[in-house]
């Protein structure tokens, strides 16, 4: 059997895989499978090890014939067609827990570096234009005590809650279902999306994504926050319409944003958010610990396992089909 892995991996995981079948590694770490070698690997594929930068589609799939298993090292599993998947029983998995917390870390330091300015401080050393200290010098907004509005109340958005609490802030939520015990020991407010808008000093997109989460947060949106609002998104770059966000903070009806993903990755220093001074940037980097990414990397492994043992997933994303 052969599994085919998308991005170059540690040793110790090719090494696991190794164990149960041959496999094939795109050399690169940092540039992502040409399309055409995923495509020519695929033939003989019978198991494949992607990540988020691979949309695994319908013409993928069927370039794949003996395909039994799909494992993305990621929790976001929107670049595969999981529907086709499911249709041809094909199990997917993906690396979901053993990243909540160093998501919820990096969510909150964008948080923080957004509300404090951090990023344009350091600049503003760098650049030389500190001359002394001045009393109202690179003033940010207070992040304890204020309240902080969490779109998509799972592990993560639990996580950022706990998080919160620490420093004394209110918190809101909104989520497709009531989440009562995250309620109570979080002590979490649920509300409709336009009232935790409304209400939020710092609203934090965390929600999946889906068709009926894309382009979630628009125009309108943006116009019901409060005009000192921080937009952080750690989630995905579709759930909100950036051309709209980008308007908003030009406008200063939105304070700022801090962004870990994009509409179209990765982005380049023209695209128009690195023009504006109130925004902090990352590059998909929500999950990026050493422990977090290697735990991530023997899942994503096991998940490829077990599918090829005809096996139940540790992490299945469509259960129907782990028989
Ligand atoms: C990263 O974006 C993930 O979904 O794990």
């Amino acid at each position: 059997m052969k599994a085919v892995i998308t991005r170059k991996m540690p040793d110790s995981i090719v090494a696991l895989l190794a164990e149960c079948c041959d496999v094939y590694m795109w050399p690169d770490e940092h540039e992502p499978i040409s399309r055409h070698m995923l495509m020519e690997q695929m033939a003989d594929a019978d198991a494949l090890f992607t990540n988020v930068t691979d949309r695994i589609d319908r013409e993928v799939l069927d370039a794949a014939p003996r395909l039994k298993v799909i494992s993305t090292m990621a929790v976001g599993f929107n670049n595969i067609d999981v529907a086709e998947a499911t249709r041809r029983g094909i199990p997917v998995g993906h690396t979901p827990e053993v990243l909540t917390e160093a998501v919820a870390d990096l969510t909150f330091a964008l948080l923080l570096a957004t509300a404090r300015r951090v990023v344009e401080a350091m600049a503003f050393i760098r650049e030389d234009k500190w001359k002394a200290w001045g009393p109202m010098l690179l003033t940010g907004q207070t992040v304890h005590g204020a309240t902080l509005g969490i779109i998509g109340m799972g592990r993560i958005g639990e996580g950022v809650a706990r998080r919160a609490r620490g420093l004394g802030m209110n918190i809101l939520y909104c989520n497709r279902s009531r989440k009562e015990a995250a309620e109570r020991a979080l002590e979490a407010a649920y509300c409709h999306l336009d009232e935790l808008l409304k209400r939020s000093d710092y609203v934090v997109m965390l929600a999946p994504s889906t068709k009926e989460t894309t382009r979630m947060i628009g125009a309108r949106e943006f116009s019901l926050m409060k005009p000192n609002a921080i937009f952080i998104n750690t989630a995905r770059g579709t759930n909100v319409d950036e051309a709209a966000m980008i308007e908003a903070l030009k406008a200063g009806q939105l304070r700022g944003a801090g962004l870990d993903v994009f509409e179209t990755e990765p982005i380049r220093p023209d695209h128009p958010l690195c023009a504006l001074d109130n925004v902090v940037l990352l590059p998909h980097i929500g999950s990026a610990t050493v422990e977090t990414r290697l735990k991530m990397a023997e899942i994503a492994a096991l998940n490829i396992i077990a599918g090829l043992k005809n096996e139940p997933l540790p992490y299945i994303v469509n259960p129907e089909v782990n028989v």
